[in-house]
């Protein structure tokens, strides 16, 4: 079922108990598109994704992800997808390659295909060198290469990526971006990424939505992006939304978030 669109989203809506994590948000992302969530802790970034994703279930509003319902058809949305979640996932116990066994085997790749799509993905994202390798000694930059190549295995048309590059240092995270590019441009594969970087949208994305409080704050391309605020005047917004944050009812949650970023930028060394 080949859509403009490969992700749409209407009034989607996702409530804790009293609280609203995630209000009335709408869009769409053409097929082939880069488009990013940006926004402070606690903005509702990662709740999108997870109801993209139908890791959690949506209060109410309705979305498609690649053609099919994230209510109604959330098998069809999980075997079309990859996700890289903001937390460490690949098993640092196991070499990569049978990081990548796992995976395939999660996705329900056929068998025969397993050793031709495990050399592809590692060769998409320069890892033939180290299969053998367990995952333990890689830097973080490894990592996260590693578990992009787990998300692609089954070939989806869309991937999510929470903060891909939360935590790496500044020539980890140009090798990461090189090989985002790659997905992109190569394997033309949607993205939906979140992040707190104004940089990270400028390599990767061509439309991005700002949220604040759960609420799409302004939605646009870079440049309609850039003009309705001043060029200049960009990183001064996200700053003023941050400390607007950090100074409301959650900034206990950004304590939490924080320290759950620290233990992954541990673990990933
Ligand atoms: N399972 C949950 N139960 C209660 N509140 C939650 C849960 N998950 C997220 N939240 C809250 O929802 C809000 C949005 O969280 P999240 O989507 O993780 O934000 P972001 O990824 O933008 O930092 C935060 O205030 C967070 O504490
Ligand atoms: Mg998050």
């Amino acid at each position: 079922m080949a859509s403009e669109y490969s992700v749409e989203l209407e009034g989607l809506t996702k409530r804790f108990g009293d609280f609203t994590a995630v209000d009335d948000v709408s869009f769409r992302v053409k097929s082939g598109e880069s488009f990013a969530l940006i926004g402070p802790n606690g903005a509702g970034k990662s709740t999108i994704i997870k109801m993209l994703t139908s890791l959690t279930q949506s209060t109410s509003g309705s979305a498609r992800v690649a053609g099919f319902d994230i209510k109604t058809q959330s098998d069809g949305v999980r075997l079309n997808i990859g996700y890289i979640p903001q937390l460490l996932c690949a098993d640092g116990a196991l070499t990569a390659y049978e990081n990548l066994l796992l995976s395939a085997r999660l996705y329900r790749i056929p068998p025969k295909e397993h050793v031709s799509r495990i050399k592809e993905s590692l060769h998409a994202m320069d890892l033939s060198d180290v299969a053998d390798q367990r995952v333990r000694s890689f830097s973080g930059g490894m990592v996260r290469r590693l578990e992009i190549a787990q998300s692609m295995l089954h070939r989806p048309s869309v991937i999510f990526m929470d903060e891909p590059t939360v935590g790496l240092d500044p020539s980890a995270r140009n090798t990461v971006w090189k090989h985002v590019r790659r997905l992109r441009d190569e394997y033309k594969v949607t993205i939906i990424m979140t992040t707190h970087y104004m940089a990270e949208v400028e390599e990767l994305c061509s439309r991005l939505a700002i949220l604040h409080h759960g609420k799409i704050v302004t939605i646009g391309s870079i440049a309609d992006v850039k003009k309705s605020f001043g060029s200049e005047a960009l990183d001064d917004v996200f700053e003023r939304l941050a400390q607007a944050t950090a100074q409301g009812k959650t900034a206990k949650e950004n304590y939490r978030e924080i320290g759950r970023n620290r233990r992954s930028i541990a673990k990933r060394g």
